[in-house]
């Protein structure tokens, strides 16, 4: 819980009715947040009008251990990023890939349009920020240091997979 504790005083709000609930919050404002996005990694460079941005596109989803995010050959509409608790990706022919917070998922499907490579689920309950399709496109717009993260994470994850292969 150590990020989520960080961030309680920043510029996401969401409703703790529904905490651990796999409720979609609505559109994130940034006037009485609580989740400072300057502590996600992959927005950490961001200047605060940048983040005010991000903050008007994203969404906070909180959903309970055990839930399905992405499956294998499903299309796929949004993009999601880890503010707490921990995902395993099921990566065919291997040991499943545990993301934890300041990962992100679910990126593939809205860059090259194809369907999940993938299913996701969730190990422990977790909080997402969530980004569908549509914004996908306006937040690597607004925010270009995204698109050079993606690209290096890719890279990596490519060459896990063939040390994995290799195996
Ligand atoms: P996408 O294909 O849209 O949905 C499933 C997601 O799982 C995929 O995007 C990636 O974000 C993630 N994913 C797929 N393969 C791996 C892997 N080998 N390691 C980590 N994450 C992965």
């Amino acid at each position: 819980m150590e990020l989520v504790s960080r961030m309680m005083d920043g510029s996401i709000s969401y409703d703790p009715k529904n905490r651990l609930e796999p409720v979609l919050s609505g559109s994130v404002v940034q006037q009485g947040g609580q989740i400072e996005l300057k502590e996600v990694p992959i927005f950490e460079g961001c200047s605060q009008r940048q983040l005010q941005r991000v903050a008007r596109i994203a969404r906070v989803l909180d959903a309970p251990a055990g839930s399905v995010l992405t499956r294998i050959g499903d299309p796929g509409d949004e993009f999601f990023v880890i503010l707490d608790g921990t995902v395993s990706v099921d990566v065919a022919g291997g040991r499943p890939v545990p993301l934890r917070p300041g990962s992100f998922f679910g990126e593939m499907s809205l860059l090259d349009g194809g369907p999940r490579s993938a299913t996701v689920v969730t190990d422990t309950p977790v909080r997402l920020l969530v980004v569908n399709r549509g914004d996908f496109s306006v937040l690597r717009r607004e925010v270009p240091e995204l698109t050079r993260v993606l690209l290096v994470t890719l890279s990596q994850r490519v060459r896990q997979a063939e040390a994995r292969a290799a195996q």
